[in-house]
Parts: structure tokens; sequence; C-alpha cells
């Protein structure tokens, strides 16, 4: 597909619209906390909710009964309207854009919550065209409600057709803010034959060669590493922000730190929270552990300049070296200035 011009890219798509940002606010992203809004109980206790995580989330779609979709649109707006969220950003997300429900969403959520949404997570995006629709509705809403802000989109990886598609994806809009993948509608899109909500499979594994009838090693692997490479390599290219989403057994903490623990290392900036146990599993995993962020500093302090050559411990560090660090440290630092517990972890 051939791009738009770099200026075109830029201009409002609606006369009276907000300029496109070419910098996304630098956010700190850990966990992305998904709630019901069209329960009273859980909408009562957003004050306090709210102070714990990076991002809340109102959810309006899958989960979402299809006789409450109104009420948890209702609550999603009553949510925005009624607290007020400090650092915390406020996501909304809509419902498909093939469902009966995502155009009263739309038209709804935007006007009365304007300038207090900072994003809408689109589910199950099959191309750019699907951000290109959203873009110019988004452009029409913001110049005849007059928001100052753009709102920003977030895309749901959860089709294969998505997936095939996901470079372009992360390229179709300046309002792109990032991409989480979506293991358990993609495993139905794919055909996976699992009945799960992210996390491994036992059966996906390897074996080690025949051992003369003796027992063979057996290992696990990741059924989900390819899409994640994938994903992680098409946001960061585009410049925008790449997130593990869901995952489903809430009962297995262990697990899900070690699939967030996977995403974080290889490049994600946060997951999603179905539970407020995961809050803080979120929360552990994607903020640098504070041995990592020492070493990052000597890293930083061995060369000085950012680049060059030095030894520490007997290992080899460079200009490459020193941006991983660098990398490491902005995000300390991020973490640093939002929650004096970890600024202290980390001895800043
Ligand atoms: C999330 O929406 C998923 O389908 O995994
Ligand atoms: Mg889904």
């Amino acid at each position: 597909m051939r791009a738009k011009s770099p200026k075109a890219f830029y201009t409002p798509l609606a006369a009276g619209a907000p300029a496109p940002q070419r910098e996304r606010p630098a956010r700190l992203e850990r966990m992305i906390h998904f709630v019901p809004p069209h329960l009273e109980k859980v909408r009562a206790k957003i004050g306090e909710m709210a102070g714990q995580v990076d991002v809340l989330l109102a959810n309006l779609e899958d989960a979402i009964p299809f006789d409450c979709k109104a009420q948890a649109r209702a609550g999603a707006i009553a949510i925005g309207r009624d607290n007020t969220l400090g650092s915390t950003a406020y996501w909304v997300r809509i419902n498909a854009l093939n469902s009966p429900w995502h155009l009263e969403d739309m038209l709804e959520i935007v006007p009365q919550l304007g300038d207090s949404l900072d994003v809408i997570m689109a589910p199950k995006i099959e191309g750019p065209w699907d951000i290109h629709y959203l873009d110019q509705f988004l452009a029409c809403l913001e110049a005849k409600h007059a928001i100052k802000k753009p709102i920003q989109l977030h895309a749901i990886l959860e089709t294969a057709q998505g997936v095939a598609l996901v470079e372009e994806i992360a390229l179709a809009s300046p309002r792109m803010q990032g991409i989480s993948l979506g293991p358990a509608d993609l495993a139905a899109s794919r055909g996976m034959k699992t009945t799960r909500v992210g996390g491994g499979h036992p059966d996906y594994a390897v074996l080690a060669d025949p051992n003369d009838g003796g027992p063979r090693a057996r290992a696990q692997q990741d059924l989900w590493h390819y899409t994640l490479a994938r994903m992680v390599d098409a946001c960061l290219a585009a410049g925008i922000k790449a997130f593990y989403g869901p995952f489903g057994d809430i009962a297995d903490p262990l697990a899900c730190e070690q699939q967030f623990k996977n995403a974080y290392l290889m490049g994600c900036s946060g997951a999603w929270s179905l539970h407020p146990s995961q809050i803080a599993i979120a929360k552990n995993v994607f903020s640098p552990d504070p041995a990592e962020v020492a070493q990052a500093l000597r890293i930083v302090e061995a060369m000085p300049e950012g680049g060059g050559v030095a030894m520490l411990d007997g290992k080899m560090q460079d200009d490459a070296t020193w941006k991983q660090a660098k990398c490491i440290l902005d995000l300390a630092r991020q973490v640093a200035a939002k929650d004096p517990e970890w600024a202290s972890l980390y001895r800043f």
C-alpha cells in the first residue's frame, strides 16, 4: 500500500479537528486495568482503584453481556465524568467495528467524555482500513464537539488477518498509541486447538532425540513467541508501544508473571490486568528490576560519553550496551517519578 505524504499524514482529517500529535506523551503504561463499567459496585470503587493503576480501561466489548451494552456505555461515561483520575490515563475498549454496538459507542462516548478520554482501544483490527475508518470518524467527532486533544487509538491484534498486516496497522495513523496481543480471539481466528486466554500449553513442546529407550527431555515452548516478536518489531519500528494482552488464569499468578516477564524482556511496555491481583504482578514486572538499574547505572558511568568501550566484570560494554542501559534508566526514572517506593529501591 502506498503511504500518505508526511504533510497529509499530519493534517487534521476534518476542518476544526485538533492537529495530529507528532510526539506521544511519555506515559507509564505498565498495566491497562480492565473494569466492567455496567456494575455499580465496580464504579463505586473507581476512586481508590485509579491511584493504583497506570491506565484504567472501561470495557464495552467481550465479557460484557449483550443486554448490558447500553448500561456499560453509560457507566463508562459516568466513570470519566464523576472521577478525577489524576495521572491515571482513561481508556475505553469499544465494540468491534462489525458489531451493532460500536456506532453508539463512538457517538456517545467521544462527545460526552471529550478531553477526559485518552485512548480508544479498538478490538479485532484486521488491517489499516479499520484504523483509517476510526481516524476519520474521530476527526469528525472532535471537530463537531470542539475536542482539543486528539484521541489516540490502540489496536488489539487478535485475528490472523491482523497479524498478516500488523506493520501496516502500526503505521496507519498518527493517532496510533500502541497494539496489544489478544491471544484468546487470535487463537479462535487462527484455528488454534486451545481453550485458554493466553499463556502456554503443555502440549506445545519439543522432545530431545530418542535415548535408547531412556527418558527423553521435553521442554514446553512459548505459543506466543512468534506473534509477540512480530508485533513488537512492528510497533517499535512505527514508534508506538507494544503490550501483552490478557492472562485469563487468574488463579495462576506465577504463570501470569512469567508471560508478562517474557513480554517485558522482549520490548513490551505493559500488559492487561483483568483482576486486581494482576495489578501488582504487572507493576513489578514492567518496572525495571533494581539490580538491573544498578548495573545500567554502572554501564553509563563507565562510558560517560555514551560510546567507546569498557570492561565491567569481564563483560564488554560499548555504544550498544550504553543504549540498552539508557532504555532501562529512562524507564526507571519514569517509575521513580510516579512512585517514591520504587525511587528508593533504585536509590535515585
Ligand atoms: C482479548 O481481547 C483477547 O481476545 O485475547
Ligand atoms: Mg478479544
